[in-house]
């Protein structure tokens, strides 16, 4: 007999509330230069929204460690204590320099799953990532040649080659794996930070994005996995010492480098919710607008369980809110 059950509590419909204010809070700083600003906003307001919830939620993937960060900070509790016992992965403004310049594909986003399930990643600041939707979540090997790969996700996506798109984070350190790309025949967009976004683009559809490869942060890693597994999409990582310094820490660490990361690694749960808010403008959500009186956001949200994911967009009334809010939305 099928294993039926009752409806449960869907926690990323309450996070949702989360990375709204913290995408309203951020909102006001777009373009204003100062990345620590909007991101200071964005956690003050996503902490205290953050705090009204029925969880008892580990920051494991945060702000950093306690003293260059005030706020969810790494290992900092939040929720008001009560049961679910959850890890959090928090990344209240993804792609600071977005904001501050004002410019596409900055989101606030959350994620939580049952405590113990998320990948700690230890000293290792970077991983190489592929990410990709369902129709090709079977096909991806990252120890794969480029070109291999995206023959494969264009067979299972039905596309030519040259109809892909591949999103890649533009830095130097992409240069092969952009000549690779080329030469494989794929379509490129360039980003210049957020790979959160990216990884969800290649997942989401309607984007216009089939995949994201290249290298980026290991938190963000967590983060996108946890969204991938919600839409069923593929991902797989490795983690990338910059140099020697960084291999030496990771191996004290008990990293393995070679080691094939599958989302499963990355979180170790389908119980697993996720939520991001467009700050900015992108091929993934809309950014904070404005109207008469009014504030508006987009966001996605997303169950593993049940793999639903939801857009809902929000009208936020200002005058109400800077009444009855301590945050300055
Ligand atoms: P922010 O820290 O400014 O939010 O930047 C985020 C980001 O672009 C991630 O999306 C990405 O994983 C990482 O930085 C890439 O790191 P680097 O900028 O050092 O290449």
């Amino acid at each position: 007999m099928e294993d039926k059950r009752k409806p449960t509590r869907n926690i990323a419909l309450e996070l949702v509330r989360v990375t709204e204010a913290g995408a309203l809070a951020a909102g006001r700083h777009f373009g204003r230069g100062d990345k620590i600003k909007a991101d200071g906003a964005a956690v003050d307001a996503m902490r205290l929204l953050m705090n009204e919830i029925d969880m008892d939620g580990k920051i494991v993937i945060g702000e950093g460690e306690k003293d260059q960060a005030p706020m969810l900070y790494n290992g900092e509790m939040v929720g008001n204590g009560e049961p679910p016992e959850l890890d959090i992965a928090v990344d209240p403004v993804e792609g600071t320099t977005l904001v501050a310049k004002g410019m596409p594909n900055a989101i606030a986003t959350v994620a939580a799953s049952p405590r113990g399930t998320m990948f700690d990643p230890g000293p290792m600041f970077y991983m190489d990532k592929i990410a990709v939707s369902h129709e090709a979540r079977d096909v991806i090997d990252i120890d794969a040649p480029v070109k291999d790969n995206l023959r494969k996700i264009s067979k299972a996506k039905g596309m030519d080659i040259d109809e892909l798109t591949v999103v890649i984070l533009d830095r130097p350190r992409h240069k092969d794996l952009i000549q690779q790309v080329r030469e494989a025949g794929a379509r490129i967009r360039m980003i210049p930070a957020g790979d959160v976004a990216g990884a969800l683009m290649a997942a989401w559809p309607g984007t216009g994005i089939d995949v994201l490869l290249g290298i980026g942060g290991t938190p963000e890693a967590v983060l996108a996995a946890c969204g991938l597994r919600a839409m069923r999409g593929g991902f797989q990582g490795k983690l990338w010492p910059r140099d020697e310094d960084d291999r030496r820490r990771a191996l004290d660490a008990g990293c393995i480098l070679d080691q094939v990361l599958t989302m499963e690694d990355l979180v170790a749960s389908d119980d697993t919710f996720f939520v991001a808010t467009g700050i900015s403008e992108g091929p993934l959500l809309d950014g904070v607008s404005y109207s008469e009186g009014f504030a508006h956001t987009h966001s996605l949200v997303a169950r593993g369980l049940t793999a639903t994911v939801r857009e809902i967009i929000a009208h936020h009334h200002l005058g109400t809110l800077s009444k009855i809010s301590e945050i300055v939305y």
